[in-house]
């Protein structure tokens, strides 16, 4: 991980915010502000995510004056990966100096009040992955980090700042399951009933890693589908068009979570 946060900054330089673009998400980097810098994930030493939909791209953008790290695709668990993996490039962009982590996903939902199209920000999450970052030795340093504490996971005070500039914003509680399949109907109502808005297959487990190291963490999903149960079908296809159609709301609200940093 130093590896790539050093190669991070030798190619692309030091950013304030990164942004990592979820499933459909990619279209949203070359609007959110001035290009300076594009790599490929392999030259900063990043793992390329095999999904349709998640491109490998890491840019440099000026972002309203917010040196930003906008990186394009991400890896998940259900690719075979484990969690170390999938929080590598957002411990790297860290560690290359950001302080705020913006994490965006697509999701399915699960109320009505969060429509298809709609971008909602994560209140809360349910780490329902059966993974997490901090399995494993001690991190070196503080013992008192050896348990993050996850009261706040989602900035409230930049939840707050995202929905006045964007008003009307909704937020939600966001169920991350290991993924690889849809869920059921019935695992759906069983994740209403926890307490669950959006259904995604990634961003806890990144979000968990991002607080540990220090940062500042905000989400955002885009709803592509209402969850199993709530609509006929749901597929992968639908998912892509949807973030394709949805790019101007995606970008306000990228660009308004940036601003916080
Ligand atoms: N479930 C899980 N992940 C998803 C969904 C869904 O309905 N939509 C987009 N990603």
């Amino acid at each position: 991980m130093a590896h790539s946060a050093a190669l991070l900054q030798d190619r692309l330089g030091t950013h304030r915010c990164v942004v990592v673009l979820g499933s459909g998400w990619a279209p949203v980097a070359e609007q959110l502000g001035e290009v300076a810098a594009t790599e490929s994930y392999a030259s900063v030493g990043l793992a390329a995510p095999g999904v349709p939909g998640h491109s490998a791209t890491a840019r440099s953008v000026d972002v309203d004056g917010v040196p930003t790290l906008v990186l394009a695709g991400r890896v998940h668990l259900y690719e075979g990966h484990g969690a170390d993996a999938v929080c590598h490039s957002v411990r790297a962009a860290v560690r290359s100096g950001c302080s705020t982590v913006v994490l965006t996903n697509a999701a399915g939902s699960l109320r009505p009040t969060l429509p298809v199209g709609r971008p909602v920000l994560i209140s809360d999450h349910l780490n329902l992955t059966g993974a997490s970052p901090m399995v494993g030795p001690p991190p070196p340093g503080d013992p008192a980090d050896r348990f993050v504490d996850l009261v706040d996971l989602y900035a409230a005070d930049r939840r707050a700042a995202v929905a006045a500039a964007v008003p009307g914003t909704p937020e939600g509680v966001y169920a991350g399951l290991l993924g690889g399949a849809y869920e059921t109907p019935a695992e759906i109502r069983m994740l209403a009933a926890m307490g669950a808005d959006l259904v995604g297959m990634s961003t806890v487990l990144e979000a968990v890693a991002a607080r540990h190291l220090g940062a500042t963490v905000v989400g955002v999903s885009l709803v592509t589908n209402l969850a199993a149960g709530l609509q006929d079908r749901v597929a992968h296809a639908e998912v892509l068009e949807v973030a394709g159609s949805s790019t101007d709301a995606l970008v306000e609200v990228l660009r308004a979570a940036v601003a916080t940093s």
